[in-house]
């Protein structure tokens, strides 16, 4: 189960023993993307126990990805020329019915395509307007096309900090179809924030929420790793297609990825964290 770690080293042991506890008693993280919160945490838990020193460096270092709380979601409209616009929408309608991944309709009702390599190019060329709209520079992560269908919805959720900024285009809909946002929030560590699942019902989780609206060639910059945010069933068993771009600050990959902490911080022992977590709570594929 974990070859990766050779548990005759008694530092290894010990490292093992610590992240199974600190894992072990992890409340919740259990909404879509909540990965990365559910590591930082354990990763300042096992931290406190197996090396004090190093929480506030690394806890600190993080800051760049958190969001200020004044930022409010940005509203752009139109995104681009018309001419642009209809060259992109050639681009999705030629993609082959089986380029799309099917794999999120049960918890989303939508196909997906990921990095669709019109999209990677349009990603780019807003890095700009992206950057100043977020208020500090920033460089595209991933980005995909999403298809939503009769039973669209997306259930309350945080997004991971490698989307920091996500830039939500609309495509095309049969109708408007809103999407919830909450203020700037900390990042959850404990309690009823930090057991919120895919099953939450919005209302219980004791948030404002803001509607957003989009047509389509109109879009919406938002901070999903600091704003919960979600969407109710497409009316009438509609349809919505939607493009996401998302981006992180930049100079930000180390961060972003929990697989470099070890390397990035000179914690070893976050390397143990990282495969006992990738063991026991797996990402559904
Ligand atoms: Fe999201």
């Amino acid at each position: 189960m974990f070859q990766s770690l050779d548990l005759t080293d008694p530092l290894i042991a010990h490292r093992y023993m610590v992240a199974m506890r600190v894992l072990h008693e992890l409340p919740g993280f259990d909404w879509y993307d909540s990965q990365f919160l559910a590591k930082f945490e354990a990763a300042r838990q096992m931290l406190q126990i197996v090396n004090p020193g190093s929480v506030a460096s690394f806890t600190a270092a993080f800051d760049v990805l958190r969001t200020a709380p004044d930022f409010k979601v940005c509203h752009v409209r139109p995104l681009l020329g018309d001419a642009h616009f209809e060259t992109l929408l050639a681009e999705v309608r030629a993609l082959p019915p089986k380029a799309l991944k099917s794999r999120e309709n049960a918890q989303f009702g939508r196909d997906i395509f990921h990095d669709l390599p019109a999209l990677g190019i349009l990603q780019r060329e807003l890095t700009p307007l992206v950057s100043e709209l977020a208020g500090e520079e920033v460089e595209p992560c991933y980005n995909f096309l999403s298809l939503y269908h009769g039973g669209g919805r997306c259930p309350p959720h945080m997004d991971a900090p490698s989307a920091k900024w996500t830039l939500d285009l609309c495509l095309a809909q049969s109708c408007e179809w809103p999407i919830r946002f909450s203020d700037i929030v900390p990042w959850p560590t404990a309690g009823e924030a930090a057991t919120v699942s895919d099953e939450t019902d919005p209302a219980l989780l004791g948030i404002v929420f803001e509607d957003h609206i989009l047509h389509p060639n109109e879009a919406l910059l938002f901070s999903g790793s600091s704003q919960w945010h979600y969407r109710d069933a497409i009316p009438d068993g509609g349809f919505c297609h939607l493009a996401f771009l998302h981006y992180h600050p930049a100079g930000c990959a180390d961060l972003i990825d929990p697989a470099r902490w070890a390397t990035r911080f000179g914690l070893p022992e976050l390397a143990v964290l990282d495969a006992v977590f990738d063991a026991m709570r797996p990402v559904a594929q």
